[in-house]
């Protein structure tokens, strides 16, 4: 990837903390505030369906309780996902990838698929949602080019299967503390990109990693002057729960 083709600001888990989390809902707002690029949370149900939950577990989201790997999609998608955000979301479920791919096809959003396994199934959680991803957004992007979905994950494990079930969609790898290993690391794993909390980012550490070709996506800002700055030392998309402070046009120049 030459040149980066995504918009310098993304939607966290798609509508920030103005809506539920990782619901279609949520997508809806932020395309509601303009945005054009979101993010989201992507991992497997038991019976290996590709949805989206950012914990392991469903009660801090919705109204059910346990381990989302124990779950079979059917028992997760009649949780209520919605009424913990506020009452005007209740019965929001927690969507398929499928049902993400056509909402983001028919708002026009770009994706940060962002690869979450629940703790123990890094790899298959890779290799099915990269898989289902490439599957999904090839069909639902018929004849558009140009903003294939990002994948990204914590997980170095989950990140190696997606590249081997979509080996064509771009990768960022995603750390807490960029380590300091990152060259090795984004480099075997072939990356385009280093997603990295913008907490931990200095001006210096910004301009090593994109002198080494990395583009670099900052996460969760949610100061507009902070985003300013990031964008100022070179980083090329900030993601914010402040969709309404931080659009979508924020920091374009
Ligand atoms: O992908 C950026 C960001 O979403 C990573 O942290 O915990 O919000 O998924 P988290
Ligand atoms: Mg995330």
């Amino acid at each position: 990837m030459k040149s980066w083709p995504y918009p310098r600001v993304a939607a966290h888990r798609g509508g920030g903390t103005l809506a539920p989390e990782n619901t279609l809902a949520g997508l809806r707002v932020g395309a509601s505030f303009g945005h054009k690029l979101v993010e989201f949370d992507a991992k497997l149900s038991a019976d290996n369906v590709a949805f989206l939950l950012h914990d392991d577990t469903v009660e801090r989201t919705s109204n059910g309780r346990g381990a989302a790997a124990r779950m079979r999609y059917a028992e997760l998608a009649a949780l209520d996902a919605g009424s913990w955000r506020d009452a005007r979301f209740a019965g929001e479920p927690m969507p398929t990838l499928a049902q993400v791919a056509a909402c983001c096809r028919e708002l026009g959003l770009a994706a940060n698929v962002e690869i979450k396994p629940c703790t123990g199934r890094d790899v298959e959680t890779g290799r099915i949602v990269g898989a289902e991803t490439a599957r999904l957004w090839q069909a639902e992007n018929e004849g558009q080019v140009g903003m294939p979905p990002l994948l990204s994950s914590f997980s170095y494990a989950a990140l190696e299967a997606a590249r081997e079930s979509a080996p064509d969609l771009p990768r960022g790898l995603l750390f807490e503390h960029v380590p300091a290993d990152w060259r090795e690391q984004t480099a075997a794993l072939d990356c385009v990109s280093l997603h990295a909390s913008h907490r931990h980012l200095d001006e210096a550490l910004v301009k090593r990693i994109k002198s080494a070709g990395l583009f670099i996506l900052a996460y969760t800002v949610n100061d507009l002057d902070r985003a300013r700055q990031l964008a100022s030392w070179g980083v090329d998309t900030v993601c914010t729960d402040r969709i309404d402070l931080i659009g979508p046009y924020a920091l374009d120049a």
